[in-house]
């Protein structure tokens, strides 16, 4: 296959994984974006295969041998297996702790394609050693972060912050390490090299730079706080991304290079709207350990009675309101109850009623998560609001349902600065007429904090699961 061929290929991806990440940064163009972004991958794959297979792409020099297409054609069948495996079977709930799974292998990827790289003959240059090096590291750090981020996630592993004592320091020595390993390895007298014929110096450094990159990983994502995992999601995507790109150099693939620089830049900015949103500094996030100060997370609290409704109540509240916001957040998705929201809201609507939904930019497990079960079932865009579109308007609205969202309407973010979700901006639902919150128990959110707005004079609890209640509501309508 001709190298205009492939290089044409790879352009085509690109510019198609660009109009992906354009499509998907609005609601009515993320399916397009998406179909967009699998075309571009799809083109990606192929030629990147026909171009090892054929020659050309490979690193044979010619066509590759066939002991290596058939390896090629093996870990597509067995990746692809999995993939539409996982793809059936997964939950919406369980969408964050697939993509942090995912965002591992990314970056083992690139610290095999590292390790691989240097056990080859015929690199020997030192900018290859020191991309190498990169590569290693920051495949690594996603490696374990992603790991652990995957067990916090998905609930095998508590979610409260570990907090070593001068983790900071830690995290510091731990760059300064890499730095130093990368000048030495840099520097380092060819014979030390793998294959020649001195010590085996380069390799230690390799394995020690790998384990060093290990810890690191686990160490940052291990010590941030329960309500700050969303950043560290998207921060691990970056990561990932950059991981990607350091492969691509590793492997002279200039797609890779684009589509890894691609997913970090989108990444790093995302984490960037997503700190600000949560009030928390960009390069502490990026340090780790924010969010950890040694607050006692899920702390019992006297904060006085809560007060319990039924749903025949609530539909009574509502028939008398003349303005209602909805704040949805985890437990909606966990209850599956975006279709009867959905319904509810045409019902109310169609009665007159004013109704709108404010949406926390971290409400969920996933970036976007209420706005994609939302569009799902069909909740017309222009009445979905974000935070800070809505926050000024709750003092003037009659009733406010919070379904399945916690820490998202916690007033303590606001008014203890002890707690760990302290400075974190939230729905101020509080200042409306009254409050409904739907949950199944008086049991705390994701960060494991106690909720004040539970406890006062115009919330009422409407318990049970959120998508049975909001059915026995349209029934009482
Ligand atoms: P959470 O604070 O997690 O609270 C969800 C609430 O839903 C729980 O208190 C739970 O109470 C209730 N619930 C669960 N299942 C339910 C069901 N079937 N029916 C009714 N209620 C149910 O939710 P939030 O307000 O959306 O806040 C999100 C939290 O997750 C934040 O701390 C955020 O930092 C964190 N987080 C977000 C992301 C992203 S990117 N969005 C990623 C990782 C972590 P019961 O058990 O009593 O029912």
């Amino acid at each position: 296959m001709s190298i205009s061929l492939l290089q044409g290929s790879f352009i085509i991806a690109g510019l198609l994984f660009i109009l992906a990440l354009a499509g998907l940064s609005k609601h009515e163009t993320s399916k397009r974006g998406n179909v967009l972004g699998a075309i571009g991958m799809g083109l990606a794959l192929l030629f990147t295969i026909l171009g090892t297979v054929l020659g050309t792409g490979g690193r044979y020099g010619g066509a590759a041998p066939s002991w290596a297409i058939v390896a090629i054609l093996m870990a597509m069948l067995v990746g692809g297996a999995f993939g539409v495996f996982k793809a059936l079977k997964v939950e919406m709930t369980g969408m964050p702790e697939l993509i942090a799974l995912f965002h591992s292998f990314v970056g083992l990827t690139a610290v095999l394609v590292g390790w691989n790289s240097y056990l080859e003959p015929g690199h020997t240059d030192k900018l290859h050693y020191g991309e190498l090096f990169v590569g290693i590291f920051i495949g690594a750090v996603t490696f374990t972060g992603s790991i652990i981020a995957y067990l916090k996630l998905s609930g095998k592993m508590k979610s409260a912050p570990l907090s070593l004592p001068h983790h900071n320091l830690l995290n510091l020595g731990c760059l300064v390490a890499f730095v130093g390993l990368t000048v030495w390895f840099v520097l380092l007298d060819p014979k030390y090299h793998f294959g020649g014929d001195g010590a085996p110096i380069g390799l230690i450094l390799m394995a020690a730079l790998t384990l060093v990159s290990l810890a690191l990983g686990l160490h940052l994502v291990a010590s941030i706080g329960g309500g700050d995992m969303p950043v560290v999601v998207s921060m691990l995507n970056s990561y990932s991304g950059w991981a990607a790109a350091a492969a691509g150099f590793t492997l002279d693939n200039d797609l890779l290079i684009i589509t890894g620089a691609l997913v970090g830049s989108s990444g790093a900015y995302l984490s960037f709207i997503m700190c600000k949103a949560m009030n928390r500094s960009f390069i502490s996030v990026i340090a780790g350990g924010f969010g950890s100060d040694g607050a006692v997370v899920g702390q019992a609290q006297d904060l006085g009675e809560h007060r319990e409704t039924t749903a025949v109540e609530v539909a009574d509240l509502l028939k008398n309101a003349s303005s209602v916001i909805i704040t949805p957040g985890y437990g909606m998705a966990v209850a599956q109850a975006q279709g009867p929201v959905a319904d509810l809201t045409s019902k109310l609507r169609a009665a007159g009623v004013e109704v709108r939904f404010g949406i926390h930019p971290v409400a969920g497990r996933l970036p976007g998560h209420m706005n994609v079960l939302l569009a799902e079932a069909k909740v017309p865009y222009d009445i979905v609001l974000e935070m800070d579109e809505i926050n000024d308007d709750f003092e003037s609205t009659d009733v406010v349902l919070v379904i399945g969202a916690n820490d998202t309407v916690n007033p303590a973010a606001l008014d203890d600065p002890s707690s760990p979700i302290a400075g974190m901006p939230v729905l101020e639902v509080w200042k409306a007429n009254a409050v409904v919150v739907f949950k199944r128990s008086m049991n705390t959110g994701y960060a494991g904090v106690q909720n004040p707005l539970f406890f006062k004079d115009n919330t009422v609890m409407l318990f049970g699961d959120a998508k049975d209640r909001v059915e026995d509501i349209i029934k009482a309508l």
